[in-house]
């Protein structure tokens, strides 16, 4: 992308000629605004308000087992990620010129970001932790 980067919507809305990235173009200032409130209010909870090195499993199952946080959490994973990997996404547009290049650059790190995605969320929703916490608490 040689020229310069929009930084009005009208802007936006000359600069890009498909739909897609100027969805793309609003995501980012959206996420980057959420990602703000959402990182400080993670640290805040995990790492001011609690001690960071005390964390341990049962800190964790019992975080997870309240609903509040997996959504909470659901939503720092998608926005950080998506945010992150698009902005990943415009650094190869601008640096790897080579066509196939770029072509398996993105390829890679799409695969990469739905694996991610896919543990993540899985990590917060496919498991008990009201169950798992209460056999870790028993083997103590
Ligand atoms: C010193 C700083 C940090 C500490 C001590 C910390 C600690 C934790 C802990 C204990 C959890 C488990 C559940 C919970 O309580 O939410 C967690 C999950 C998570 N943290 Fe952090 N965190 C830190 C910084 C960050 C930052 C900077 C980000 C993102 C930019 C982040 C993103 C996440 C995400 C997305 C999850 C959910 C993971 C999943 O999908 O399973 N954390 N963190």
């Amino acid at each position: 992308m040689a020229t310069a980067a929009p930084k009005t919507l009208k802007q936006a809305r000359e600069t890009y000629n498909t739909s897609g990235e100027l969805v793309w173009w609003v995501f980012m200032r959206i996420s980057g605004l959420m990602l703000v409130f959402l990182v400080f209010a993670h640290i805040y909870a995990n790492n001011i308000a609690f001690n960071a090195g005390e964390i341990d499993y049962a800190y964790v199952a019992n975080r997870l087992a309240q609903p509040s946080v997996k959504i909470f959490d659901t939503f720092l994973l998608g926005f950080a990620l998506l945010h992150g990997v698009n902005g990943l996404r415009y650094s190869i547009e601008d640096y790897v010129r080579k066509p196939g290049r770029r072509f398996w650059a993105k390829a890679a790190l799409f695969t990469i970001t739905g694996i991610v995605f896919v543990l993540g969320t899985m990590t917060l929703w496919a498991f008990s932790y009201d169950e798992m916490g209460a056999a870790v608490r028993a083997l103590n």
